[in-house]
């Protein structure tokens, strides 16, 4: 019996954290934050070949932000990264320099 009194709850709070999770607004936000906080140090690329869940995302932003790399929009920038290169999406294609440049060759 409590569980089935519980149900609509659990429902209400899942369909909070998706909504808060697809809010084209922040995401917007994230990669505003994240062209501010993440190239200073290095090209997008090696952000946007990864696919990371939730967890995985907070703790590279924490490892960033020890190195530095401090977002004042952190929220909003995990929003947009799980969003966009979350590990339910598929891999990313391999980028291959070839040269150990880190540059990508040329085709
Ligand atoms: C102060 C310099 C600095 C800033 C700013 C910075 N990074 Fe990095 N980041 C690095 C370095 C150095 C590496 C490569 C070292 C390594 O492989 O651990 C790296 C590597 C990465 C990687 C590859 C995985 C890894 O941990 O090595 C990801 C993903 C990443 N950064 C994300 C970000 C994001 C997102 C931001 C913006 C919040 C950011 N970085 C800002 C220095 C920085």
């Amino acid at each position: 019996m409590k569980k089935h009194f519980l149900a609509p709850f659990v429902a209400a709070l899942v369909l909070a954290i998706n909504a808060h999770a697809a809010d084209p607004e922040t995401i917007a936000r994230g990669q505003k934050a994240e062209a501010r906080s993440c190239i200073p140090c290095h090209g997008l690329m090696i952000i946007h070949t990864n696919r990371l869940s939730r967890a995985a995302w907070n703790r590279e932003l924490d490892k960033m932000a020890n190195w530095g790399g401090k977002s004042p929009d952190r929220d909003a920038l995990l929003e947009y990264l799980v969003t966009n290169f979350g590990d339910d999406k598929p891999v990313a294609k391999p980028i291959l320099t070839g040269d150990g440049t880190g540059q990508p060759a040329k085709q």
